[in-house]
């Protein structure tokens, strides 16, 4: 369909339902862990994910269906782990279904404990997150935007910036991981200074 701003190079992207599978977007990939009501724990994939501001909030959109959700609403915590590359099997399969209200594939996780909150996190991650829930945010069509504040953060060093370490070497030593929605997903190891403006402030 041509593009109503006049711009014949431009297609025009139909609104009246969801956009989002018609091209790809980069997202990170994280897994959010809560505890379910029975004291099991629970962690599903989410990309739709972002720093709320430069302090310290972090945010994802959510479902209300989802159990993590849920958890959250009824424990006022969660935590999040940030897969690398090699982990993506691993992170897709924490979304497969319930059954009896129980994901099954969890039980071969291998997890630990977080410090300040009541939730696990997966081993081998490279940068995880507790958060306290701040608040959540109804009404964007069915789904919510669930906000929390950091209260503890961990990494594996190889992946934390020093300055002894040029940010170049660093991701190319120690890949992340994109997805990039709908469907694929991309390892990065390769990246380059971003050409900001002289003078910019946050
Ligand atoms: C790659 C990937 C990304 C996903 N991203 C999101 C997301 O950003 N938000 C969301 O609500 N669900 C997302 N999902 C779906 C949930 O993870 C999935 O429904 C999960 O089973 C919900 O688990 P829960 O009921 O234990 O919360 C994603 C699934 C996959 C495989």
């Amino acid at each position: 369909m041509p593009n109503a701003t006049g711009r014949s190079h431009l297609m025009d992207i139909d609104t009246s339902r969801p956009v989002w599978d018609r091209f790809f977007t980069v997202a990170p990939l994280v897994l959010i862990g809560t505890c379910d009501p029975d004291g099991s724990h629970d962690f599903a994939p989410k990309h739709m994910v972002t720093p709320m501001g430069w302090q310290n909030y972090f945010g994802f959109v959510c479902s209300p269906s989802h159990s993590t959700c849920a958890n959250i609403q009824r424990n006022g915590e969660f935590t999040v782990s940030y897969p690398k590359p090699s982990q993506v099997l691993y992170s897709s399969l924490a979304a497969s279904p319930r059954l009896e209200g129980h994901k099954p594939v969890l039980d071969y996780f291998t997890t630990f404990a977080a410090r300040e909150v009541d939730a696990e996190l997966i081993e081998e991650a490279y940068l995880y997150f507790e958060c306290r829930h701040f608040k959540t945010i109804n009404g964007f069509g069915p789904n919510c935007l669930i906000t929390g504040e950091i209260v503890a953060a961990y990494a594996e060093p190889e992946f934390l910036r020093s300055s002894e370490l040029d940010d170049q070497e660093l991701v190319h030593d120690s890949p992340l991981l994109a997805y990039l929605a709908p469907g694929r997903f991309a390892t990065i190891d390769r990246s380059n200074a971003f050409p900001f403006p002289a003078h910019m402030k946050k």
